[in-house]
């Protein structure tokens, strides 16, 4: 296996997005309604739970196969797990496929996290659902889940290149949300119930 073969193959899977697709299915142009963006959330909010169960778990595959790939082939204190993490995301943030017009990153970054450490997914989903419980905003959470995820890695003493792609990943998912923290900080973000 050649690492900028697998590089470029989690650019590209990455870069498919499952919710604009599934929404298009049902005859919904995601990107005009809700928030506007291609994710879970959106998907959720418009076409119900269901759906952004599936579409979670389609974008979190994004990450968590090419992950488990490189691994396998080139271990995971590696730099090319570095670039292949960041690259998955990148994909979904700025697919090809799609005018390089993505989405937030958050279900595929927690696919590389589930691939790097299932004990620390697991305790970031707790945080971001106790998040959303608390505060009522599914944005606010991601951030935070995603950040609270880099000190985990970083206080279980992960390889320095793990725990840079998290940081990376989370600064990337930060600026992303950048009309969301606008819209917190106006107190307009749409909130939800779990
Ligand atoms: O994962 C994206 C989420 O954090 C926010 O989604 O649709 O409310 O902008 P949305």
């Amino acid at each position: 296996m050649d690492s900028v073969l697998l590089i470029v193959f989690s650019y590209l899977l990455g870069s498919i997005l499952f919710g604009e697709h599934i929404a298009k299915l049902k005859g919904v142009d995601i990107r005009s309604v809700g928030s506007g963006n291609v994710g879970a959330t959106n998907v959720g909010r418009v076409l119900g739970r269901k759906y952004a169960v599936l579409v979670f778990l389609l974008d979190a595959f994004k990450g968590f196969f090419p992950i488990l790939l490189s691994r396998l082939y080139f271990g995971l204190d590696s730099w090319t797990t570095f670039f292949v993490g960041l690259a998955c995301v990148l994909g979904h943030m700025y697919p090809i496929f799609h005018d390089f017009r993505g989405g937030k990153g958050v279900a595929t970054a927690s696919g590389v996290l589930l691939g790097v450490s299932p004990l620390t997914f697991l305790l970031s989903m707790i945080f971001w659902t106790l998040l959303v419980k608390l505060k009522g905003y599914v944005s606010l959470a991601s951030m935070g889940s995603s950040l609270f995820a880099t000190l985990l890695l970083l206080l279980q003493g992960y390889d320095y290149r793990v725990v840079f792609m998290s940081l990376f990943i989370t600064m990337l998912i930060v600026y992303r949300h950048k009309d969301n923290i606008k819209r917190l900080l106006e107190g307009t973000e749409h909130r939800v119930r779990l």
